[in-house]
């Protein structure tokens, strides 16, 4: 069911577009809001009329629509739904999201979007084959895009292969699996990624090696299974995941008033590597070489915020996770580490330079639990990310 969801469904201009009309009806019946948008070869196929009438809602249609940008701009439009589905998708429109383009609507909704895009693809199966849609669909699956179909069958042109947008139907539970309907649905978990930044002066700043992938991977597989996952991020590489509520901050200390007014959460998985100190008295202006020799710098430690979630007496997360980025000793360090912060589980990891681990695709981790230490093999941060989804799903029952 897609109770109380919101669906922002883009017509592309294909024969299948007479699909979207009935894809429209199914969400309708699921209990989904559906918010059409008709890009202009869209309306060769369908007419604006019929879709807003069986969405029961306007159908937007112009970028430079002036009544429309004022109800809704089209930046809130793209973000105000829970997902953005693309149906049919045509070779043309999949082009534009692979290349960024924006000079439609449609494609400016999609570039500006924060939630979940799922696209079907439907086009002629030489199309469909052509080396430019092969690179464009394995860009937009690189992107994080979700696709539905293209299936194999007969297609209006006469032709038969691929390209052949998926039914209805087979969108609906494309779209259900995607909203997550798993064993975290109703569950609300804090994840924390990313570098600390902590300024100098306004120009410069202590950072460490961070990327910011490991974090994001864990967001993106919690969400998978069901979650509502607060995403507090300091400035990482990575893009954040699309479909969490990202929290951008740049300080230790910021992180902390971001996670502690962050709603109660069933778990909290600190991924961060914040730093540990900050300078204290940064200069409001940018401190200049010369005349008075070298500056001198003091530091602060920065409040541990996985401690003070740990150790909180009211409003514990019933599981909380740490990490351990160590160098030398790293079971031995990351065991003294759990205990002393108050934490449940702790994955720790060698950060060690031949590693390639801090910033690369990989990492190896141990699991420190109160029942002992899991040696897990070196696999993809993605696949790290799924297992430890997985256990955390397991744990909170
Ligand atoms: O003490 P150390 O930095 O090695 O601990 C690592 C773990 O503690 C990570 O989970 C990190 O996110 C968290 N941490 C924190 N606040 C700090 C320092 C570390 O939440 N100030």
């Amino acid at each position: 069911m897609l109770n109380g969801k919101s669906i922002l469904l883009i017509v592309g201009g294909g024969i299948a577009a007479f699909k979207a009309l009935d894809l429209v009806r199914r969400l309708r019946e699921r209990g989904a809001a559906v918010t059409p948008v008709l890009t202009g070869a869209g309306a060769e196929f369908v007419t604006p009329l019929s879709l807003s009438a069986l969405a029961g809602q306007q159908v937007y249609r112009d970028l430079f629509d002036l009544t429309a940008e004022a109800e809704m701009g089209h930046i809130e439009l793209s973000r105000a739904s829970d997902m953005v589905v693309v149906a049919p998708a045509t070779a043309d429109l999949m082009g534009k999201m692979a290349g960024g383009l924006a000079d439609d609507l449609a494609s400016t909704l999609l570039l500006a979007t924060d939630k979940r895009v799922l696209i079907a693809p439907a086009m002629n199966v030489r199309m469909w084959d052509h080396p430019a849609t092969r690179r464009n669909a394995e860009r937009l699956r690189a992107d994080g895009i979700l696709f539905a179909g293209p299936t194999d069958g007969n297609m209006a042109c006469g032709e038969y292969g691929p390209g052949r947008m998926a039914e209805p139907l087979e969108i609906v539970s494309a779209i259900e699996t995607a909203l997550g309907q798993g064993p975290l649905t109703g569950r609300h978990v804090l994840v924390t990624s990313g570098p600390t930044h902590e300024p100098i002066d306004p120009v410069r700043y202590i950072a460490n090696r961070s990327s910011g992938a490991q974090g994001t991977a864990i967001a993106a597989a919690l969400r998978d299974l069901g979650a509502q996952v607060t995403f507090v991020t300091g400035p990482a590489v990575v893009p954040a995941p699309a479909g969490v509520d990202v929290v951008p901050v740049e300080t230790a200390r910021q992180m902390l008033a971001a996670v502690e007014a962050a709603d109660p959460a069933d778990a909290a998985i600190f991924a961060a590597a914040v730093a540990d100190w900050h300078v204290t008295e940064a200069s409001h202006q940018k401190i200049k070489k010369g005349a008075n020799g070298l500056p001198e710098l003091g530091f602060a430690e920065n409040p541990d915020i996985l401690a003070a979630v740990s150790q909180r007496d009211r409003g514990r997360p019933s599981l909380v996770v740490g990490f351990a980025a160590e160098t030398e000793k790293v079971v031995e360090h990351a065991t003294a580490k759990r205990a002393r912060k108050g934490c449940d589980w702790l994955l720790a990891n060698d950060v060690s330079p031949g590693t390639g681990i801090m910033g690369g695709a990989e990492n190896k981790v141990h699991l420190v639990t109160a029942d002992g230490v899991e040696d897990w093999p070196r696999m993809d941060k993605n696949a790290v990310a799924a297992r430890l989804a997985a256990k955390i799903a397991e744990a909170l029952g």
